[in-house]
C-alpha cells in the first residue's frame, strides 16, 4: 500500500507542477487563463478558419500543408480548396504567408514572425490575452498599441469585431503610469463573450500548430493507458501463481 502511495505521488508531482506554470505574467498586465482542449475538434477548425482568413496574409506557418492540418483536424481536400486556399495554389502547400517579408519589412519596420511555435514559444495564456488587449494609440505608428506588447507593430486587424477600445491608465505611488481598465469607443459586430471565444479558438489552433504530433500522441497514448491495465491484471495473477506454495 505503501509502494502504491510513493508511486502516485511520483506520477502525480510532475503533472501538478505543469498545472501550477499556467499563469505566466504578460508584460506589464496578469495573464488571462485560457481553456486549451485539442481534442476539440470543432474548435480547431474555427481557429484555422480566422487563422486563414485574418492572419495568413502577413504571417506564415511555414512548416505545415494545407493537407496535413485537414487530415489532423478532419476537414476535406474539397473544403479546404474551397474554402481555405487564399494563399495557395495547392493542398499539398506549405501555408505561407501572402505577403513578401521584405514588403512587410518596409511597411511594419519589422517582419511579421513565423507562428508554428508562437504558442509554446510565449504560452497559450499569452497569445489569448495578446490578441484579447488592442487598444486605439494615435501616438504609435500603426494607430494601435496593446497591454500586453508595448508599442507593437502589428495593427489589430480584428477590430471591427472587438471594436475600437481606448485604455485607461492610472498613476501608482512611485508615479508609474499603470494600466487600469478599457473603455469601448465604438462596438464590434461581436460582444465580449463572442470575441473571447473566437480568440480562444484561434489560440487552441494555434497550441495545435505548435506541436501537430500532439494529436496523434494523445490517441496513442490511451491505447497504451489500456494496454497497461489490461497487463497489470496478468501481471498481478501471474504473480500470485508464483507465490502460491511459498506464502
Ligand atoms: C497586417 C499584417 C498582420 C496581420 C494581418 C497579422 N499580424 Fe500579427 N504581427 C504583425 C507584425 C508586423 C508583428 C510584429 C510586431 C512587433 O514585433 O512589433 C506581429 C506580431 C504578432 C505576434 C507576436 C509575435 C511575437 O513577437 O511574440 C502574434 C502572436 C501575432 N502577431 C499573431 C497574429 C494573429 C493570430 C493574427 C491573425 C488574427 C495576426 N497576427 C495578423 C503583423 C500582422
Amino acid at each position: 500500500m505503501k509502494k502504491l502511495l510513493i508511486l502516485l505521488v511520483m506520477v502525480g508531482l510532475p503533472a501538478g507542477a505543469f498545472a501550477a506554470g499556467g499563469h505566466k505574467s504578460c508584460g506589464t498586465v496578469e495573464c488571462d487563463a485560457v481553456d486549451i482542449d485539442l481534442g476539440d475538434k470543432a474548435s480547431l477548425q474555427r481557429g484555422a478558419r480566422i487563422f486563414v482568413n485574418y492572419c495568413l496574409s502577413c504571417h506564415s506557418a511555414g512548416y505545415m500543408r494545407y493537407n496535413r492540418m485537414g487530415r489532423d483536424l478532419g476537414i476535406s481536400d474539397e473544403l479546404i480548396k474551397e474554402n481555405l486556399l487564399f494563399a495557395a495554389d495547392k493542398v499539398g502547400d506549405l501555408m505561407k504567408a501572402v505577403m513578401p517579408k521584405e514588403d512587410a519589412r518596409l511597411w511594419f519596420g519589422v517582419a511579421p514572425p513565423d507562428l508554428s511555435l508562437i504558442a509554446r514559444a510565449r504560452k497559450p495564456a499569452w497569445v489569448y490575452t495578446y490578441l484579447r488587449s488592442f487598444y486605439r494609440d494615435s501616438k504609435s505608428p500603426s494607430g494601435w498599441n496593446n497591454t500586453v506588447f508595448a508599442h507593437v507593430a502589428m495593427p489589430h486587424v480584428l477590430y471591427e469585431w472587438q471594436g475600437d477600445r481606448r485604455a485607461v491608465f492610472k498613476k501608482d505611488a512611485h508615479g508609474v503610469e499603470v494600466f487600469e481598465r478599457f473603455e469601448l469607443q465604438r462596438v464590434g459586430s461581436m460582444d465580449k463573450q463572442a470575441y473571447d471565444r473566437a480568440m480562444r479558438d484561434l489560440t487552441n489552433f494555434l497550441t495545435y500548430l505548435g506541436e501537430p504530433a500532439r494529436l496523434v500522441r494523445y490517441e496513442i497514448g490511451i491505447y497504451v493507458l489500456i494496454f497497461l491495465a489490461v497487463f497489470l491484471v496478468f501481471a498481478y495473477l501471474l504473480k500470485k501463481e508464483y507465490w502460491k506454495d511459498i506464502h
